[in-house]
């Protein structure tokens, strides 16, 4: 069995997941990335920035919303590393296109909802019951999972019900998760990002960039997804260990309603 924590990262190809899984590497995590080409050029590229932290790379190829696959992916790192200790259940999409939600099409929602929500539910619940085995094999084991939603679990855009929908569906998992694996002695947190910086809001940018400028966010700038990672290597450290279940936000603010 692998001698140091290992940290399974969905969506670390890119953006708060990528940056989630250097962070972890630094912290001295072992790192298991998934995204769904595991050869593409940004997990090719992010392998030696990983090693360069110290720590072994595993690349998984996976869809997240293929639940079928699920087994698969978490067999493959169990042989490879012998262990699971930290679970980050990030990866997730934006609807292809914005549509008002008196036009939202069944397919968007399936899409988006399955992604977002429905594999990271199973994929946690797959994971959890290895951490409950693994639990009972070693003496030294303080397994956590932390679901990364967004401020759209309980902020409204009229142009993305499936979005908001599936990242409220998330919160909520995750606090049932919390609650469930409390006596297994699984920490579970959620980690809700504002507006960051990354591929997923690049199409957005101008328009975000005019509204942060006008007051949109208190600290009155984006996010990055090195905050988003900082956060997430605190949750990893064990500093807040007496707290599971808790909201984590990032959003510079955007939780203040102001008058
Ligand atoms: N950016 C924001 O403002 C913001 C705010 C709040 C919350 N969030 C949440 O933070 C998470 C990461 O967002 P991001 O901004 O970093 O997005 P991003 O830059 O678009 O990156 C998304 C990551 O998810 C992976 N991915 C996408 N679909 C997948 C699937 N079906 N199965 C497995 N992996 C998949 C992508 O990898 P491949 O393309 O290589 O598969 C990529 O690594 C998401 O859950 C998002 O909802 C983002």
């Amino acid at each position: 069995m692998n001698h140091k924590p290992v940290a399974v990262i969905t969506g670390a190809s890119r953006g708060i997941g990528r940056a989630i899984s250097l962070s972890l590497a630094s912290e001295g995590f072992d790192i298991a990335a998934i995204a769904r080409t595991p050869d593409s050029e940004c997990m090719l590229s992010l392998q030696p920035e990983v090693e360069k932290r110290g720590a072994a790379f595993f690349p998984i190829g996976l869809d997240i919303a293929h639940t079928a696959l699920h087994d698969e992916a978490i067999t493959s790192i169990l042989e490879h590393y012998g262990r699971i200790d930290l679970l980050i259940n990030n990866a997730g999409v934006a609807p292809v296109e914005r549509k008002d939600v008196l036009e939202l099409g069944e397919e968007s929602y399936d899409r988006v909802t399955g992604i977002n929500l429905r594999g990271p539910v199973f994929f946690a619940q797959r994971v959890a019951r290895e951490m409950i085995w693994l639990r009972k094999q070693k003496e030294e084991y303080n397994p956590a999972i932390i679901f990364i939603t967004s401020i759209s679990a309980y902020m409204s855009s009229t142009n993305r019900l499936e979005y908001c929908v599936s990242k409220a569906g998330l919160s909520m998992a995750a606090l049932v998760f919390a609650d469930r694996l409390a006596e297994e002695k699984i920490n579970v947190y959620e980690v809700r990002p504002g507006l960051i910086e990354t591929d997923m809001t690049a199409r957005v940018k101008d328009k975000f960039d005019k509204l942060i400028s006008e007051g949109l966010i208190p600290q009155k700038r984006w996010g990055t997804p090195e905050d988003v990672a900082k956060a997430v290597a605190s949750l990893a450290r064990g500093d807040w260990e007496f707290s599971t279940g808790t909201v984590f936000e990032m959003s510079g603010g955007m939780n203040i309603k102001s008058l």
